[in-house]
Parts: structure tokens; sequence; C-alpha cells
């Protein structure tokens, strides 16, 4: 990946220019209007003006959730005080000086209003000294008016205190949370922060106690410490490079979220919300997850800057890319390759108290997708926790290692470790466990799939593909299924995308459908209740807004619904077919839904289990 810090903001190696007030014809074209609406933005705001400054080290002071103080610290440039004393100015920026230079904004700030906002609506204090000079300066400002400007002894740096927030402003006050939630966000903003400049070191601090520190490092270590050491473990990496550059790192299916909260969108270095990214992530995932879940991801994303205008949003949060589909495009396809390229397999390996047979919670994960490179990393974790290694089945090469399993096992498959994809005519099918499990003797060792899932999954994959029409037996006798008046409003729109399916439906009436064909080669025991299923299932989802992307909810509902069930006898040859047909997914791994399909115990995994 070439070196892009040249356009993230605080790196900037030259000295900084000197703040000037923007006249009115660049001010006005700057998207403002800035709004403090909490202590959070205050942090944000502060802690940005810390990085553009070039601090190496930045720490965070919070009292009441920040109602009380604000207080933000850093070992940057500092400001002489002149300087110190414009900052507080509208318009007033170090960090542009012309209309141009807004298609190439390099820091985070270049409007020049955070601090005056904040300083008209608390008690303002900045001490500042540069580095060079003997003295550092005081502005203190109550309510928008600086009622003293002095000389101050203070360290090389910055700090800015801001105390009683809002206090003239009750209405605003009014609407701040709880003292927790608060935090909560200011905590948010430090470790997106954090992310982008891993190589800072960052402390918060709420009263006494310590909430969030980074000692400065590499992305790795700013992973652990946003996320802790067990779930940075898990992250898949990936990245990808054409005029874009994009670094990723990414939860399994399994590690997922109630909402977006978990999703760090990075913009060259500015944290951002994004509908479009936000999109390609749900598609990468689409079919992965159960619904109304969301998975952590980590997206950072490089962009020359006259690539990208950060200049459409009053708070900077969200930016406009010049070339939206690339930008879609990169990192929808890095990340699905990441996590379904050569499948994300999960496997049974003996804990340390005893042989664990079947997978316990954490006790099983996925193997990260062998192309997603830059695996390495795991490695550069100084400490893993002694059950580290259930986390990931040992990579083949060490297959042969001696003794205790080593920690090493933790590393991801390297890229050249061939795709361990079962191979359908090397298989020999023992036979069904408890009407549900199909069990599999592999060149390996054992495999065992759930027969639910696993044809829930060859079904989605073929009802998701446009390409092939799905074929449709058509019913001797049509099927009149009556719907409520409700159901009937959300079904009769869709009958076009049911038929896509294979399922062809047909009004009859204000509140019913006949249902003529349904798609080719299903087993279906009763067919009127699988339909009923399905499309009930798609009209909760309809009303519950957390679905996914309607047409993904309707393939989803109708693989679930056609699927054979837990229970359903097999005979051979259709539990053969059922597996050919697994096996030729892109993903024969994990369900539409999130659960697993495929659990292998491998030879060495029986061996250690016998204690041979
Ligand atoms: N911690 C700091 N260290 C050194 N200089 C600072 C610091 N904070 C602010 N400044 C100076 O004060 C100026 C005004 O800061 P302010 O945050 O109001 O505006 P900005 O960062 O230029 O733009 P924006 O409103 O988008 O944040 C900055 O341009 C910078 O020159
Ligand atoms: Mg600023």
């Amino acid at each position: 990946m070439p070196d892009s810090s040249s356009h993230k903001p605080g790196t900037r190696i030259a000295p900084r220019p000197s703040i000037v007030v923007l006249p009115p014809e660049i001010a006005s074209r700057i998207a403002a209007g800035e709004v403090i609406e909490r202590p959070a933005s205050v942090v944000k705001e502060l802690v940005e003006n810390s990085l553009d400054a070039g601090a190496r080290r930045v720490s965070v002071l919070l009292e009441d959730g920040g109602r009380d103080l604000v207080e933000v610290s850093d070992d940057g440039e500092g400001m002489t005080a002149e300087e110190a004393l414009l900052a507080v100015e509208r318009h007033a920026t170090s960090k542009i000086s012309s209309a141009e230079d807004l298609f190439r904004i390099t820091t985070y700030g270049f409007r020049g209003e955070a601090l005056p906002s904040i300083a008209s609506v608390s008690e303002f204090e900045l001490i500042t000294r540069p580095r060079h000079s003997e003295e550092g300066t005081r502005v203190l400002i109550r309510s928008g008016v600086t009622v003293k400007y002095e000389p101050a002894g203070a360290p090389p740096g910055t700090t800015v205190r801001v105390s009683r927030l809002f206090e003239s402003v009750p209405a605003r006050r009014k609407f701040l949370k709880s003292t927790q939630t608060e935090l909560a966000r200011s905590l948010d903003f430090v470790q997106r922060l954090a992310l982008a400049r891993p190589d800072v070191s960052f402390l918060v601090r709420h009263g006494e106690q310590e909430s969030f520190s980074h000692p400065g490092g590499d992305i790795i270590t700013a992973l652990v410490s946003v996320f802790g050491r067990q779930v940075a473990r898990e992250l898949i990496p990936a990245e990808a490079e054409s005029v874009l550059s994009l670094r990723a790192f990414l939860a399994p299916p399994t590690r997922t979220r109630p909402n977006r909260s978990q999703q760090y969108l990075f913009v060259n270095g500015r944290p951002i919300s994004s509908r479009l990214l936000s999109h390609a992530v749900d598609e990468a995932y689409a079919g992965l997850l159960p619904h109304g879940r969301f998975p952590i991801v980590v997206v950072l994303l490089d962009v020359p800057p006259n690539l990208v205008d950060v200049n459409v949003h009053p708070r900077k949060a969200e930016v406009k890319f010049v070339r939206e589909r690339e930008a879609h495009s990169l990192v929808f396809h890095t990340l699905r390759e990441a996590l379904v390229g050569k499948g994300l397999v999960p496997r049974v390996a003996p804990s340390p108290a005893g042989p664990a047979l079947v997978p316990q919670g954490p006790g099983f994960s996925f193997e990260p997708a062998p192309q997603a490179v830059g695996g390495g990393w795991l490695q550069r974790d100084p400490a893993p926790p002694p059950d580290a290694h259930r986390l990931y089945a040992p990579p083949e090469q060490n297959r042969e290692t001696p003794g205790p399993e080593p920690v090493t096992s933790l590393q991801p498959e390297s890229s050249h470790v061939a795709d361990q994809r079962l191979d359908p005519s090397r298989l020999r099918i023992l036979g069904q466990v408890a009407g549900t499990y199909i069990v599999v003797e592999t060149p390996q060792g054992l495999a065992i799939i759930d027969q639910h899932v696993a044809h829930e999954r060859v079904l989605y994959e073929r009802f998701r593909s446009r390409s092939s029409a799905n074929p449709v037996q058509m019913l001797a006798v049509p099927v009149t299924l009556e719907l409520s008046r409700r159901e009937a409003g959300i079904v009769m729109e869709r009958l076009k995308e049911f038929a896509d399916l294979g399922f062809v439906l047909e009004q009859f009436g204000p509140e019913a459908v006949l249902l003529r064909g349904v798609p080719a080669g299903l087993k279906l025991s009763d067919v009127e209740q699988t339909v009923r299923d399905m499309l009930s299932e798609v009209v909760e989802l309809t009303l519950d807004r957390k679905m996914l992307a309607p047409r993904e909810a309707v393939v989803t509902s109708a693989a679930c619904k056609a699927a054979v069930k837990a229970g359903d006898r097999l005979s051979e040859p259709e539990m053969r077919s059922l597996i050919e047909q697994l096996l030729r997914c892109d993903n024969p791994y994990v369900c539409p839904h999130g659960r697993p399909i495929m659990v292998r115990l491998d030879r060495e995994s029986l061996e250690k289990i016998f204690q041979r």
C-alpha cells in the first residue's frame, strides 16, 4: 500500500501557516453553522484540533459526562499569544486560506468555527504555548465574551478547559441524556479517532476513573485498545488497492450487534457516517447474518483529496465521493471476498480442559479466508490468553507439531494453503443422526452437516442468482390462500418477486391469492403451509423495519421455508445430492441467517481427544 499518510489529517510535516480570518467569500462557501449539541461534540472538536496540531499525546478529562468539564490537553505545536486570541474568532483558521484549499483538505478542521462555537456556550479557558517560546498564553471567555487574556506559565502544547456547558442555554442542557450515555458518546468519538490515528496515544478519564486508553502504536494495537483482545483477535483483515486504497477489519458473522454502533468508517482518516459505505458493508454480509443484526467492521478508505469533498456536512460527519461507484464496489468486493471467498470453516478444536465435541460459544469460530491478506497481524498480538488456541484451528503446516497445542495455531491460514473445500467424490455418507444431521467421512476426518441450514443455503443461492431463471413446477390444482387485509397489501406488491423465485402466485380477489406453481425440484410435504409461512414472514419483516433489503428478505424467507426441515428423513441419494449442491455454493459454511452449516472434526482433533 503506498504511503497515504500525506493526506491524512494531522500528519502534515511542514510548519503550520499562521491563523487568518477567512474573508467572507470563502467563509460563506463552507458547509457550516457549527452546533455544539452535547459534551461529545466538544470532545470531538478539541481532540481533532489536537491531532491537527501534530500532537503525539492527547488526554481528555471529563466530569459528569462532560457537563461540568471537558478538558483536552495535547503536546502539539501550541499557539502564540496573537494566534490564541485569533483562534477564538469566527472563521479564524490556520488550515485553509483560499477557496481552492477546500478541495484539498488534509486536516480535520477547516472552518474556523469550533472554538468560537464552544466558547459561546460555556466557560472557556485556553492555555497554550508553542514549543519554541518561553511563555504561554491564557485566554478566558465567558459566554462568548473574552474576560482575560494574559501571559501564563504552561508546558508546550495546548489545554482547553470547557466548563459548565450550556449553563446559559438551558434548552440545550435539557436535551442531554444520562451521565453514562453522554460519556459513552464522548468515548465513541475518541475511540474512532484512535482507530484513525493509532500512532497517537490517547487517555480518557471520567473523574477519577480511566475510561479509555490507547498507548499509541499501529492499527492492531488500536483495535485491541478499542475492542479488547478477544474481539480484536477474531477480526478478519482485508485490503485492496485501486486509485483508492482500502484496509478493513471484519468481524466474523457470529460476532454481531443489534445496531450499527460498532461500524467504524473512515475516509482519509476522518471518521464519517456514509450510507454509501454502510450499504456496501451490508451487501458484503448479505446472507451471512441473522435479521436485524450488524457486524463489527472497521473500514479505512484512502482517497486522493481531490476525489472527495469533505465540505458537505456542518459537523464534518459525512463526505461526498467524486467516484461513488468505485468506492462502493471496492468496499463491497473486498469485504465479500474476505468473508465468503474460500469459506469460513467452523471447526471443532479440543479445549484444554478436555475434549469438546460440539462448538460452545467462542470455542469455535471462523477461519479467515486465506486470501484475506495481512493475516500475520495476529502473531504480533503480544500475549494471547490461555484459551486463545480454541479460536482458530491450527494451520495445515503446524499439524505435525508435537506436544501441547502451540499458540501459533492462532495464525490464520496463509495464502498458499489450498482451498480446503471438501471434494464431494471423496466423501462417504455415514448416515443421518437425529433425523437432522448428516454425518460424513472426509479424507481428513469427519464432517457433520445440519440438513436444514444446508438446504437453506442451497436454495438461497439459487434464488439469489438472478442469472438463471428458477424453473417452476406447476400444481395440478391451484391452492387458494386467504390473507388478512394487512398481509394482502404487502403480498400483492411482491407477486413478481415471488414469481422470480419460482412461486407463481396470482391475485384472487382483494384478500386472497392463488398458488399456481412452486420452484421445481423441491420436496415439499405441505406446499400450502410452506408458502403461508413464507408470506407471513415477509409480512412481518416488512412491518419490522429492521429487515434487510426487501428482495433479500424475500429470498431468505423463501429459502428457509422451502428447505427440508430438521426431522425429515432423507435417503442416501437425497443426502448425497444435497451435499453436492451445498459444496457448489459460494459459501457452504454459514446459512443465510448466520448459523453454521457444517462442523468438521479432523483426524488431528480426534487424536487429541483420544489422547493418541
Ligand atoms: N490544540 C490546538 N493546538 C494548536 N492550535 C490550535 C489548537 N486548537 C485550535 N488551534 C488553532 O485554532 C484555530 C481555530 O480552531 P477551530 O477548531 O475553531 O477551527 P479549525 O480547526 O480551523 O476548523 P473547524 O471549525 O473545522 O474545527 C485552528 O485553525 C488552529 O490554528
Ligand atoms: Mg477545529
